[in-house]
């Protein structure tokens, strides 16, 4: 294998003998739709690939019947219903849901979309990959119609967060020729259910002067999304608000100005001449010194609905807004000012004012993907908005795919938890996100992936299953996070016990070693705030305007978020979490410090005083992760060596860097407190 992670949890590896022995595999190959363009003909020759590679066996593809009885048919409801005849008594699909049927002597995949179709497909060879030969009969449909990917890749090739080389879709500002590494990436996004990509960096006025809406790379998107339409991945882009102005020689970008307007509907059209199925657009206005509607003295829906109405006439294109906005020079010193406070501030007078092909999309915590987060209380108070949640695959301020950090683990504490909004059940994944709960059709996920030209996609082998478990915890938000991982480890690097054991159990380990060795209690990740967000860092979160402080002084620690007494953040979550929350008593000792201003002496419900768990978690998270390499090095021979060495390598490096991250951490909390490490460690060595 040369370029051994290309393929991802798709390497259609063959099976040992045995297993492969029980192989029930059909003679032929139906797939009902023969236009290269189709996610029905991806799925006859993915099916194709993916046996051929598993099993050995060689099958021919067919667009229809033929006389063989024995036959993997994929297609949707009515093109399997033509040319096999009625199908009977199947159960409910919706949205790009499939019907998987492996009794008898073939396999039907019925897609309620093409999509789901390819989807299907790519079920049934998950199952054979995995040895799994046995006969099933389901459907399965998506949790949301929202199941987006984001990459914040800029036009000169730089990815924004971005850990694994440059872009695979811009290079000098313009869009790069060989796209072959796009249709790969829309390949593993489409085995995971990922229907829309977002393109281009999130700070679209970034770089102004390399327009993105010219007619050259309006047609090189329109490459991209040529490249991605087999499967089944629709593009959409960032737009820089300022556009009109700093590309379209407007004087304005005022969202009521005729001329803007215009600008913004002509755009559109062209963009869709090139893109007939653009999904959409994503807007961060306002925020981080991007241009938005406020600058205009209009609202933010005012800023929202100006692009909703431009793609309304195209057909069902979204506005993904992004509710990640808030102020960058807050003064430390008035006890009360809040980052956290302000997607709520922002956004919930708006509710019931965005267009209806509006989405707010909202990062998972209140402040910005850190260690440990409460989930943002926006959740609970957009009643009648479209809202997507944003998480990050990218490990931006989570080691950065030198470390391996399972996120499945903290996604769940978000998607888990239940706002009670109105006293009732309003679990954020189950009821919310999937829009049973305030009765919304168009809601869902994006979460940013950030790939680069690296042929492991991410940098780190490991780090994968974080993007296979993004896909599939969109599609079902209730999937066990372990399951996910013994998944991915055998898709990923084959069927041997020990192997997916290994792996499954380091990755189970590695969030919480993480956290334990980079942010305790709900502090946040301690990492450089200012710089790249990589490193151990704990005294540049205080003392700037980004908000991401923790108040640390020599005797006390944690931010004051109580109605009562601090910046009343707590009370904008419904009534009984406020109040679960309002009290040290009743919070959670891991996120104690995001709520509460404590002494170093406090006591937790564990018995432990804060300053002494500080000391206990960062050597036990780096201790943790110590036995990585050693673990990994029992695997030797299981797997290539290529795999071995590039994640031995990396696992090594963060053994070292832990220690870092322990020991400054330590120090710099025992010099602050000066209070010693009962256990005589820290300062010691
Ligand atoms: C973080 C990140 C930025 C990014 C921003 C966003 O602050 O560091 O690089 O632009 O989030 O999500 O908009």
């Amino acid at each position: 294998f040369a370029e051994n992670g290309i393929d991802g949890w798709l390497r259609y590896a063959s099976l040992p003998r045995d297993v492969a022995a029980g192989a029930r595999i059909p003679g032929v190959i139906i797939a009902l739709n023969d236009s290269v363009v189709s996610p029905i003909f991806t799925a006859g020759r993915e099916l194709q690939k993916g046996i051929a590679g598993i099993t050995g066996v060689q099958l021919k593809v067919s667009s229809t019947t033929t006389g063989n009885t024995s036959s993997i048919t994929v297609g949707t409801l009515d093109s399997v219903a033509s040319a096999a005849g009625q199908v009977a008594n199947l159960p409910e699909l919706t949205g790009d849901g499939f019907y998987l049927d492996t009794t008898g002597s073939g396999a039907r995949i019925i897609g309620h979309t093409e999509r789901g179709a390819l989807y299907g497909a790519f079920e049934y060879l998950s199952m054979l990959a995995q040895g799994n030969f046995s006969e099933v009969s389901y459907a399965s449909n998506p949790s949301a119609p929202i199941r987006w990917a984001n990459q914040w890749d800029n036009l000169d090739g730089s990815i924004e967060r971005g850990y694994a080389g440059p872009s695979i879709f811009f290079k000098n500002g313009a869009v790069v020729s060989d796209l072959t590494r796009v249709s790969q990436y829309a390949r593993l996004l489409a085995s995971v259910g990922i229907n829309g990509l977002v393109v281009n960096n999130v700070n679209a006025a970034l770089a102004a002067n390399i327009p993105l809406l010219n007619s050259a790379n309006i047609a090189g998107l329109g490459r991209i999304a040529d490249a991605m339409r087999p499967w089944g991945v629709r593009l959409a882009l960032s737009l820089n608000f300022d556009a009109p102005r700093n590309n379209g020689g407007l004087a304005t970008s005022d969202p009521f100005d005729s001329a803007v307007i215009k600008f913004w509907d002509d755009k559109t059209a062209e963009l869709y001449r090139s893109i007939p199925d653009l999904a959409g657009f994503l807007v961060k206005a306002n925020s981080e010194d991007q241009p938005g509607p406020l600058t205009y003295n209009r609202t933010l829906a005012d800023g929202a609905n100006l692009f909703a109405k431009a793609l309304k006439p195209h057909g069902d294109g979204l506005v993904m807004f992004r509710a990640f906005v808030y102020d960058h020079h807050l003064t430390e010193d008035n006890w009360k000012n809040d980052r956290a406070n302000a997607a709520v501030d922002f956004f919930k007078h708006l509710d019931g004012q965005f267009d209806d092909n509006v989405v707010i999309q909202i990062k998972y915590g209140p402040i910005d993907f850190q260690v440990r987060e409460p989930p943002s209380p926006l959740f609970a108070n957009l009643l009648q908005s479209n809202v997507a949640i944003e998480l990050q695959v990218t490990q931006e301020y989570l080691g950065q795919q030198n470390h391996l950090v399972y996120l499945p683990p903290l996604w769940k504490t978000i998607l888990d938890y239940d706002l009670k909004v109105e006293g009732q059940s309003s679990v954020i994944g189950r009821d919310i996100l999937t829009g049973h709960r305030f009765n919304r059709s168009t809601n869902g996920y994006a979460s940013v992936i950030n790939v680069g030209t690296n042929t492991t996609w991410l940098g780190h082998h490991l780090a994968m299953s974080n993007f296979y478990a993004y896909g599939r915890l969109a599609w079902d938000p209730l999937r066990d996070e372990t399951q996910i991982v013994e998944e991915w480890a055998h898709l990923t690097f084959g069927s041997d016990r020990k192997v997916i054991d290994t792996i499954t159990d380091m990755s189970l380990e590695s969030w919480p070693a993480y956290e334990n060795y980079t942010g305790n209690l709900g502090i946040q990740t301690l990492t450089d705030i200012t710089g790249p967000h990589y490193g151990p860092n704990p005294a540049s979160q205080d003392g700037n305007g980004w908000g991401q402080w923790t108040r640390a002084d020599a005797t006390t620690i944690g931010m004051d978020r109580t109605v009562w007494n601090g910046t009343g953040f707590s009370g904008q979550y419904p009534p009984e979490i406020a109040a679960k929350y309002e009290k040290i008593e009743t919070t959670p000792d891991d996120l104690l410090l995001w709520f509460h201003h404590v002494p170093y002496t406090q006591r937790l419900k564990s018995g432990k005083t804060v300053i002494q768990h500080f000391y206990d978690a960062h050597y036990a998270g780096a201790e943790t992760v110590q036995s990585f390499p050693e673990r990994w090095a029992s695997l030797k021979g299981l797997i290539d060596d290529e795999r071995f060495n590039e994640v031995a390598f990396r696992l090594e490096y963060q053994t070292g860097h832990a220690i870092v991250w322990r020991d400054a951490i330590n120090e710099f909390y025992r010099n602050m407190s000066s209070i010693p490490d009962d256990q005589g460690r820290v300062g010691n060595h």
